[in-house]
């Protein structure tokens, strides 16, 4: 029998499927798990936003040649005719603060997944130190990656959330436990389902807004705490690696966007845990009903859908998402992300 991904000890999956490897279209960004790869806890840093410094018309990013569509009034526009490839620092700045605005571009047939990882990281550097996840697939050399990975042996995210749900979504906002966690992320697929795989979106700004004025007015100056601890034990129980000790971080229950302004909720599903200075019951009843609140936001939340070639940029601080697993597990989908972390965020 093969081995259960429970028992690896090793440097990759194990791949009992013969030649699945060599199936994938860039088998370079193959996960790869090394349990002895350790990482020092995060320092603090500065950060300057790059959408500080971008010109709000954005010449450089939306050039005649580069053709937008809205997909919902508050949150997600498609792009096509520029190459996120050949902008320079002005465009990427500018594209920082696009991001920041809409909260989710979907560019249209990049030519990024194909620029080797040097530059792959470079380009998202620009945004911000690229988080090196503590427990997820990585690219051997290449610890910056997030490997997203899914084929008909191994289907982590179904583990992670537990086999007997009744559904697959999970809203959340990626590694909010870091005491500065990221801004403009980065998400490129390599293999996918014909149909299927796309990723649900929601602008926290709009979920924010939604609320009555006095109920605003509790939430600000309230704090959550954010938790890595159920990530590193998943990872220990399956025999992955735990790179860095996990971290349980207090965030502000609403943040201010440095660029825009724009007040957001800042709680999710994923890693959110508790409200500082609440009784257990009262943290619950608030988190309850806003996760239920975001949950149901499908006039703030959009699809989105991918094609060969897309690249996903989101604003994580603005924003939460979830997977949707609606293929069959047969399918192989294979993606990777890149993460750069942001300020400590600003209470509203
Ligand atoms: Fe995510």
């Amino acid at each position: 029998m093969a081995p259960s991904v429970a028992e690896l000890k090793g440097e990759e999956l194990p791949n009992p499927i013969a030649g699945l490897k060599s199936k994938l279209s860039y088998p370079f960004y193959y996960p790869y798990f090394d349990v002895n790869e350790k990482f020092p806890p995060t320092q603090l840093f500065e950060h300057i936003d790059a959408g500080v410094n971008a010109d709000p018309a954005k010449p450089n990013l939306l050039t005649p040649n580069t053709t937008t569509r809205n997909i919902s009034p508050y949150i997600g526009t498609e792009i096509t005719g520029v190459q996120i490839s050949q902008l320079g620092k002005e465009g990427l700045d500018e594209l920082a603060l696009f991001a920041a605005e809409r909260k989710v571009l979907l560019f249209r047939d990049q030519d990024f997944k194909d620029i080797g990882p040097e530059r792959q990281i470079a380009i998202a550097r620009h945004f911000g130190p690229i988080q090196r996840h503590p427990t997820s697939g990585n690219v051997k050399g290449y610890p910056e990656f997030h490997v997203v990975y899914r084929d008909p042996e191994h289907d982590e995210f179904r583990e992670y959330r537990g086999r007997d749900q009744v559904s697959g979504v999970s809203w959340h906002s990626d590694i909010s436990y870091e005491k500065q966690p990221p801004s403009t992320t980065f998400f490129f697929i390599l293999d996918q389902p014909g149909v299927g795989g796309d990723t649900l979106f929601l602008s926290q700004v709009e979920a924010y807004r939604r609320l009555s004025p006095e109920f605003q007015k509790r939430l600000e100056g309230l704090r959550a705490v954010h938790s890595a601890v159920y990530q590193a034990e998943f990872s220990e129980r399956r025999g992955g690696p735990v790179r860095r000790e996990p971290v349980e971080t207090e965030h502000p229950l609403v943040r201010k966007h440095p660029v825009t302004g724009e007040k957001a909720l800042y709680v999710n599903q994923g890693f959110t845990r508790r409200i500082v200075g609440f009784k257990k019951e009262e943290s619950d009843l608030i988190l309850n009903f806003l996760f239920d609140h975001i949950a149901k936001g499908a006039d703030f939340q959009i699809r989105a859908v991918y094609a060969p070639g897309t690249v996903v940029v989101w604003d994580n601080r603005v924003t939460a998402h979830s997977a949707t697993v609606d293929f069959e597990n047969t399918i192989l989908r294979h993606a990777v992300r890149l993460t750069p972390q942001a300020e400590v965020p600003i209470p509203a």
